[in-house]
């Protein structure tokens, strides 16, 4: 069993509920067992410019559990090897200056919480020899390896209130509401919030929709009285034969960034079925607010664990939900891949028989 003084904790990628429900896990459990916590501000960041990281005590995480975002920081950026990296000291190679300070700053592990670039990133540096674990982490749900991540459930909770508001206001004007979620690649948030909020049409990235088939389902929902519809795509989903929509093009250090799905779908079905139709775009409101009971008690598992296989000498390896139980999977089976919907998956089935349309 290695012998833990001192762990450092980061936060990377885009922010969910729950991040600091994990470094308060983390601190606690540390602290407990007589290791001392280093705060990392801003990922990895807080490995390159000195003054980027703060010892973290029960004191520093008492009354953090219920917040939203993290205390210590994130950056979403792409690929931080690609390009050297200035700092005050002069001009270094990411990872050279990223191992340097780990050495200088005592550490003797890390816990990484991120998602797949975060994790990546964490997997080379657990090859260049910095012994560390990762935490899953995405509103998305699409980590590979873990059934589940925090942030999820109170970014389908938030979702699925809105499409209930919706439904309201779509039903006393008899118009098509299109509601945009996040889901970059896999449909997770638009699925579970479309059967939470009885969505009509369920629009994700795992099946390319056919307008005419949704402008079809509308029309028969109008033919028995139903008079309005909901329609749940995700930012992801794109048509037949067609793209996503893009607010920017991916550029160095940058991944693309998407939007305008729920505007495009809904101006083709207000052509298509002759009724008035609104859009909703839910955004970034998705990964804010204080996260729900499960994720709270999910992400101080996840923290929890994450110092338990530190302290056995578990590196490399991921916490993951593996219901009833928090297994670790290696960080290698679980980079580079993404957990897209089973199309045959119970949910989907379900939704299907229930009359929802995926549009295809
Ligand atoms: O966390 C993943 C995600 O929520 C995606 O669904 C979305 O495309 C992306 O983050 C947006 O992140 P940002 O605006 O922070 O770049």
């Amino acid at each position: 069993m290695p012998t833990l003084n001192k762990i450092g904790v980061l936060t990377g990628g885009g922010d969910a509920p729950g991040l600091n429900a994990v470094i308060r896990a983390v601190v606690k459990t540390a602290h407990n067992s007589g290791v001392e916590v280093l705060g990392l501000e801003d990922s990895f960041d807080g490995l390159i410019y000195p003054g980027k990281s703060r010892p973290l005590t029960p004191r520093d995480v008492t009354g953090i559990l219920r917040l939203g975002g993290t205390i210590l920081g994130t950056v979403n950026r792409g690929d931080p090897f690609a390009a050297p990296i200035t700092t005050a000291q002069g001009t270094f190679d990411y990872a050279d200056r990223v191992m340097e300070m780990f050495q200088k700053t005592g550490l003797d592990a890390l816990v990484c919480i991120g998602g797949d670039g975060t994790l990546a990133i964490a997997y080379e540096f657990f090859k260049k020899g910095i012994p560390l674990v990762g935490v899953p982490k995405t509103i998305d749900n699409d980590i590979v390896g873990t059934t589940s991540c925090f942030g999820f459930d109170t970014a389908v909770s938030f979702a699925t209130d809105a499409i209930d508001r919706l439904h309201t206001t779509a039903e006393a004007h008899r118009r098509i509401m299109v509601v945009e979620v996040m889901g970059r690649y896999a449909g997770w948030i638009a699925l579970h919030a479309g059967v939470a909020g009885g969505a009509d049409v369920i629009l994700m990235p795992e099946i390319p929709y056919d307008l005419d088939k949704v402008a079809q389902c509308i029309r028969d929902r109008d033919a028995w009285g139903a008079r309005f519809s909901i329609v749940v795509i995700a930012e992801g989903a794109r048509p037949k034969g067609g793209h996503v929509s893009l607010v920017e093009e991916a550029h160095p250090g940058h991944a693309e960034r998407l939007g305008g799905a729920a505007m495009a779908c809904a101006k083709e079905l207000e052509r298509r079925t002759n009724k008035e139709t609104r859009y909703v775009v839910l955004g970034h409101l998705q990964r804010g607010g204080a996260p729900t009971s499960f994720d709270r008690t999910l992400a101080t598992r996840f923290g929890g664990k994450a110092v338990e296989l530190l302290m056995n000498g578990q590196y490399g390896r991921m916490v993951a939900n593996h219901p009833p139980d928090l297994v670790p999977v290696p960080l290698g089976d679980v980079v580079g891949k993404i957990k897209t919907v089973p199309l045959d998956s119970d949910l989907v089935k379900t939704a299907r028989a229930l009359g929802v349309s995926f549009g295809d």
